[in-house]
């Protein structure tokens, strides 16, 4: 059912309307049953000793038309008896009437009689239909166990909950006041400043250790809830804590999914280079701290990792004449790219890369900050390919690779947490199948133990495949069955990778 409105149209007086036509002559409007619902309308008939309840048809101020009983004789002008008219258990009238007209209706005859008695206060019937049919906004009117968010325990969710939205609210004034007494670039500006830094800092001791203690605890607490209780308590952190979390851009941009799917490159650059914005200094702490709660550190410490991987094989490359050949799978940003080339001091072996995403916005990120370095520092040495293609094609077609050689590094980050099982597998096979001797394959994906995961699927509607290691290493095996298999991990242990060394 649609919220009613609550807001009327409001008019000025030049604007106002009368009746048109033949209805300008005014009568006392006719409501017909169903007007009036959810009240019943009837009317109670007393002919002999029989009492009849019959239907209502219309009712109005001065008289009611109804399905007359069958077996009462029924003439115009015919003098009513203590008739009574109901809406449920309300006898809007009680006294005689007078028949006036008679008309058949699908077998019944209904009556059409006036009263001769007092009016029927019609407004009283009215304000009894408004009152029960009342609902409120939300549809489920006022009873506790019908709102979205009520559910019986879980208390200790519940209670964090619900300090950390006090405890957001207060820092929400407090941080509106400190925003004040500071000088707009010391919040806003783009360049660095020690008093920056001692903000930063300030926020990190205080404000940022809180919410992320906070952020872990509640995951925690979700543990173990059945899953018919998990949308009453999204619901329940939703009406709490959202507003707060959506003045964080990077939250509001996870959340709205603006390229349609999640984690798209602008998220990305959000937790890997811009960890302080928003609107206000209170956007700006909220989106900081929780950037530093587990996933989002993962995603910075699992860049860390494929680019020390990458520099390692780089290093070991050098004097090798033949390029050294990277394929990025769902390369995004391609930060880790992006950093390795710019921290590489001078001389690089040739190096032959290959960046594969379905998000064309990504490549073109990609290739503006690749390509001028490429240009001025490593020209002629590192060659960037950039292929707009999506892996569902890969999926069907395992050669589609095929006609750029072998890599001896294939990774790819932030992918296969979006896949099932069998499509994971299937591409692991397919990118495996390109790997030259002693190449590898690195897969990551989060794991189970991720703390962030409450605020990813509550409030970011931000769902992901997590995997245990051994779910990790059975895709690994499944999909490269001759490979040698071996985990690695990033800091903060929440998003191991699979790697499948081609022997
Ligand atoms: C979470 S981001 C990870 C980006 C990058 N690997 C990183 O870690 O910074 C996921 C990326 O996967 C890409 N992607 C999603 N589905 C894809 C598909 N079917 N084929 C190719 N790329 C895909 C998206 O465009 C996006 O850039």
């Amino acid at each position: 059912m649609p919220p009613p409105k609550l807001v009327t149209a409001i008019r000025t007086y030049e604007e106002l309307d009368g009746a048109q036509g033949r209805e300008v002559f005014f009568r006392p409007q006719r409501y017909r049953a169903q007007d009036v619902l959810p009240l019943r309308a009837f009317v109670r008939l007393r002919v002999d000793l029989a009492i009849h309840e019959c239907a209502v048809h219309d009712v109005s101020q001065n008289g009611v038309a109804f399905e007359w009983p069958q077996a009462v004789p029924l003439e115009a002008g015919r003098n009513v008896e203590r008739l009574e008219v109901c809406f449920d258990d309300h006898v809007a009238y009680h006294g005689d009437a007078r028949v006036g007209s008679v008309r058949g209706q699908e077998g019944a005859p209904i009556a059409g009689v006036s009263f001769t008695g007092p009016l029927l206060d019609i407004d009283v019937v009215l304000h009894l239909r408004d009152i029960k049919a009342w609902q409120g906004r939300d549809g489920l009117g006022l009873t506790l166990s019908r709102k979205a968010w009520a559910v019986e325990g879980h208390e200790k969710f519940k209670m964090l909950v619900s300090e950390l939205a006090l405890y957001l609210q207060d820092s929400e004034l407090q941080l509106g006041e400190l925003e004040k007494s500071l000088a707009w670039h010391v919040v806003q500006g783009e360049s660095q400043s020690a008093a920056r830094e001692a903000l930063l800092d300030r926020l990190r001791s205080e404000f940022v250790i809180d919410v992320v203690r906070y952020s872990d605890a509640i995951n925690a607490a979700l543990e173990g809830v059945p899953p018919a209780h998990v949308k009453n308590l999204r619901e329940y952190t939703r009406r709490l804590l959202h507003d707060f979390i959506m003045q964080a851009p990077w939250m509001q941009r996870a959340y709205f999914k603006p390229f349609g799917y999640p984690g798209d490159y602008e998220v990305m650059r959000f937790i890997y280079e811009r960890d302080f914005e928003g609107a206000t200094l209170f956007g700006k702490a909220v989106g900081y701290a929780f950037l530093q709660t587990k996933a989002a550190l993962a995603v910075k410490f699992r860049k860390d990792l494929i680019k020390r991987e990458l520099r390692a094989r780089l290093e070991a490359h050098r004097g090798i004449e033949r390029p050294l050949r990277i394929l990025s799978v769902a390369s995004g940003p391609a930060q880790e790219l992006y950093e390795l080339l710019r921290e590489l001091p001078g001389e690089v072996p040739p190096l032959e890369i290959m960046l594969f995403d379905q998000d064309k916005g990504a490549l073109s990120y990609a290739y503006r900050r690749l390509k001028p370095m490429v240009e001025e520092r490593f020209k002629g040495d590192v060659q960037i390919l950039y292929l707009h293609d999506s892996i569902k094609r890969l999926l069907r077609d395992s050669d589609l690779f095929s006609g750029f050689g072998h890599f001896d590094a294939i990774y790819s980050c932030g992918l296969f947490d979006y896949l099932q099982t069998t499509t994971a597998v299937v591409l692991a096979r397919n990118l495996y199948a390109r790997l030259a001797p002693g190449g590898t394959l690195s897969v990551g994906n989060m794991a189970p133990e991720n703390p962030s995961r409450w605020f990813m699927e509550h409030h970011l509607d931000w769902v992901l495949i997590h995997r245990t290691r051994a779910q990790l290493t059975e895709i690994g095996r499944r999909g490269a069955p001759d490979s040698h298999l071996r985990i690695i991990e990033e800091e903060s242990g929440v998003n191991p990778f699979i790697v499948m060394t081609r022997q």
